[in-house]
């Protein structure tokens, strides 16, 4: 009979910048309601991750803090949640390196994000570039996670994940690891730059216009909202007229998922507006939403002792789950202790 594994829930983001509208609809959102459903869950600032790419150490220190702030003012409460970052738990780069052994070359090789970071640079990449998704899969296992929140850009290392747990399993005879489940749900698991419909929503973007960052100011946001590019048409009243139109797309995207409803019932309200109509009616909801967290973040910025006491205790609450899981892996390898 297959093991049963508690519901759990695990995901991260990278202290690598600002968060963009992008983490928080696709990600964070998520894992607010995750949070209210019947899972355990566990939130963590990925800054092993974020160092795969060169990180002035005074920039990640303050992103962390900042991500931990935007997880709070978001609604992740630290209390039910375990908040903490990766670092603080050296189970994941212990278990990383078992995966590292596990993992093969070629499916490295396949994984769309390295080819994307590491671009005509593959060479000069940092090796902790390319096996990067091997400490993703430890991020994940090492709670025997069976949910993983994640916008679209992360399926394939989730993917990758259940490689990973599968072959270990089967190569040591063992039902050890479960096969996670992503879960990539809702209007905006891929929110596009605002300057083009083709291309992600990014905190790496050169142009700041492409995106809204969750400390943008009401001002920057509804300016934002006003320049984001789209096309002459008015809106469509069926999700079918948006196919070919994806900055139209993108905005109703972004509308329904501020709103918590569908893209089909904005449509029903909205179907026939123009731009020059629709485009105020989603900065006021995006200045109704986003306020009251970036004003919340700030706060919490202020209390910078607050913040690393928060993130001290999820760690401690962390390595109590993940300790045993790597000590039973390490007597399923055969290390000798
Ligand atoms: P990261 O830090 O790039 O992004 C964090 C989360 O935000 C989502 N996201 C988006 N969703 C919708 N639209 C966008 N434009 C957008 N941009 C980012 C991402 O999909 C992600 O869910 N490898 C991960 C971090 C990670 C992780 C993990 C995630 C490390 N270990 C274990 C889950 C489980 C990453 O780079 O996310």
């Amino acid at each position: 009979m297959a093991t049963e594994f508690t519901p759990r829930v695990f995901s991260g983001i990278q202290p690598s910048g600002g968060l963009t509208l992008g983490n928080y609809l696709g990600a964070i959102k998520r894992f607010v309601d995750m949070q209210a459903a019947e899972f355990e869950t566990i939130y963590c600032m990925v800054d092993l991750h974020a160092i795969t790419v060169w990180q002035d150490p005074g920039d990640l220190r303050k992103n962390t803090r900042e991500l931990c702030a935007g997880f709070i003012a978001s609604g992740i409460d630290p209390e039910q949640s375990i908040l903490f970052n990766q670092s603080q738990v050296p189970e994941h780069t212990q278990l990383a390196w078992i995966f590292n052994t596990v993992a093969r070359m070629g499916w490295l090789n396949r994984m769309t994000q390295f080819k994307d970071k590491a671009g005509k640079n593959r060479e000069n990449s940092s090796v902790g570039l390319f096996a990067y998704p091997a400490l993703m899969a430890a991020d994940i296992l090492v709670y025997h996670a069976t949910h993983v929140p994640v916008g679209d850009d992360q399926k394939q290392h989730v993917e990758l994940t259940r490689d990973i747990a599968a072959k270990f399993n089967h190569d040591y005879g063992v039902d050890f690891f479960p096969i996670t489940e992503p879960v990539i749900e809702g209007a905006a698991t891929r929110v596009m730059s605002l300057r083009d419909g083709s291309k992600k929503m990014s905190k790496s973007d050169p142009s700041d216009m492409s995106r809204i960052n969750m400390t943008d100011d009401a001002d920057a946001i509804a300016q934002k909202i006003r320049k984001a590019r789209t096309d002459p048409d008015a809106l469509p009243s069926e999700a079918d007229g948006l196919k070919d139109r994806a900055e139209a797309r993108n905005l109703v995207n972004i509308y329904a998922a501020l709103d918590d409803s569908t893209v089909d019932q904005v449509l029903t309200d909205v179907g026939g507006k123009q731009f020059s109509e629709f485009k105020p009616m989603l900065a006021d909801l995006a200045v109704a939403k986003l306020s009251p967290i970036s004003g919340e973040m700030a706060r919490l910025m202020g209390e910078q002792a607050e913040i690393d006491k928060i993130l001290a205790r999820g760690a401690e609450r962390a390595r109590e789950v993940a300790a045993p899981v790597l000590k039973k892996t390490y007597e399923i390898v055969g290390m000798v202790s």
